[in-house]
């Protein structure tokens, strides 16, 4: 047995509970895996909220991890125990001290790499390698606005950005995480619960507005991001974290531009092995050259999960979180 975080039912962070559970061995095509480090994201809450049903219950909840490889199942000839390995996006089950999970999802951790940095950059590092490499593959010398920029996805996309010779204009909810942007690559950084950041994006860029908006916050944001773009540009709202976008009527695109909208997710852009191990290989390069640190702004015990998704929701997080069995 194992301990873990389950939920028996949808709701608030109340629901998740810390209980003993059953391994087991791992069958064909899997490994048994101890986790040393589990990633925190947003889509967790949504898991255990409800915003995204799960069609069972109970259900341990978390899409990211990394450990160390106990046992090895038939047919498993990449990995044997003792190997170090990383995972996202999901399958889910990353609350938990250690589980079975399919080899082929697994992403081999070289040594520079320590478990907690895994954890903590894996999935929202590969998702800013699909926003800035595939969703819209910015250019060096574009300005390009990126919302809750201090955020776990946000300080990644500033450095990364940065380094690609983009400048970046993004949005925080405070002067001090105005700050920790700045030192993270965000070149203008605006504090939108204060300042009108459809104005201060036109003022940046001379009234000729950006290519591409990166919106992870969503209701609060996504009518006014479309203000921010240039004729034809492309709105990649990639995330809920104020709540979904209501239904857009589709001639608010004609009248704004001829814009473009995607709802993309990190699922999509690494179904396929091939395509999970080639985003992990581009971000693990911009890691080791320095151009991307990863920044952990909070660890938690696993078992306190509940206080890392009040803290997450609350606007109190910055950076990437990571939860420690
Ligand atoms: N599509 C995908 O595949 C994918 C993958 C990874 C993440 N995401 C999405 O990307 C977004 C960021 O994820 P993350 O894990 O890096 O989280 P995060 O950015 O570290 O945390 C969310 C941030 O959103 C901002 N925010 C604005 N209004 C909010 C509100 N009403 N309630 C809570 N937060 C609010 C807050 O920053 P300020 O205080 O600065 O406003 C908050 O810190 C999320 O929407 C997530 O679902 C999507």
């Amino acid at each position: 047995m194992v301990h873990a975080i389950r939920i028996h039912e949808h709701g608030g962070p109340e629901v998740l509970r810390w209980e003993e559970v059953e391994v087991g061995d791992p069958g064909p095509g899997e490994v048994r895996l101890r986790h040393t480090a589990v990633g925190l994201n947003y889509i967790d809450t949504y898991h255990r909220s409800g915003a995204y049903k799960l069609p069972q219950l109970p259900a341990i909840i978390g899409v990211e991890g990394a450990g160390v490889v106990e046992a090895v199942g038939e047919g498993v000839s990449a990995l044997a125990p003792g190997d170090r390995v990383g995972y996202a996006p999901g399958p889910m089950g990353s609350y938990a001290e250690a589980r079975l999970i399919a080899a082929d999802r697994l992403i081999p951790l070289p040594s520079w790499i320590d478990d907690r940095q895994a954890a903590a950059m894996l999935l929202q590092g590969m998702t800013v390698q699909a926003l800035l490499r595939s969703v819209y593959r910015v250019q060096a010398g574009e300005t390009i606005l990126v919302h809750a920029a201090a955020g776990g996805v946000g300080l990644i996309l500033c450095q990364w950005a940065k380094h690609l010779g983009v400048t970046v204009i993004g949005t925080v909810g405070s002067e001090e995480k105005a700050e920790i942007a700045r030192a993270h690559g965000c070149d203008h950084p605006i504090v939108y619960t204060r300042e009108n950041f459809v104005e201060r994006v036109r003022d940046l860029t001379g009234g000729a507005g950006v290519p591409v908006v990166y919106d992870g916050v969503g209701q609060t944001t996504f009518m006014a991001s479309l203000d921010c773009l240039r004729p034809r540009g492309l709105m990649a709202l990639f995330g809920a974290a104020s709540g979904p976008v209501p239904p857009l009527d589709l001639q608010v695109l004609a009248a704004k531009g001829s814009l473009y909208v995607t709802r993309p997710t990190i699922f999509s852009y690494t179904a396929k092995r091939e395509e999970l191990m080639a985003s992990a290989a581009d971000l693990f390069e911009v890691v080791h050259a320095g151009a991307v640190t990863i920044a952990i702004g909070q660890t938690f015990p696993l078992r306190d999960a509940a206080e890392a998704h009040r803290a997450l929701e609350a606007r109190r997080t910055t950076g990437s979180t990571v939860l420690l069995p």
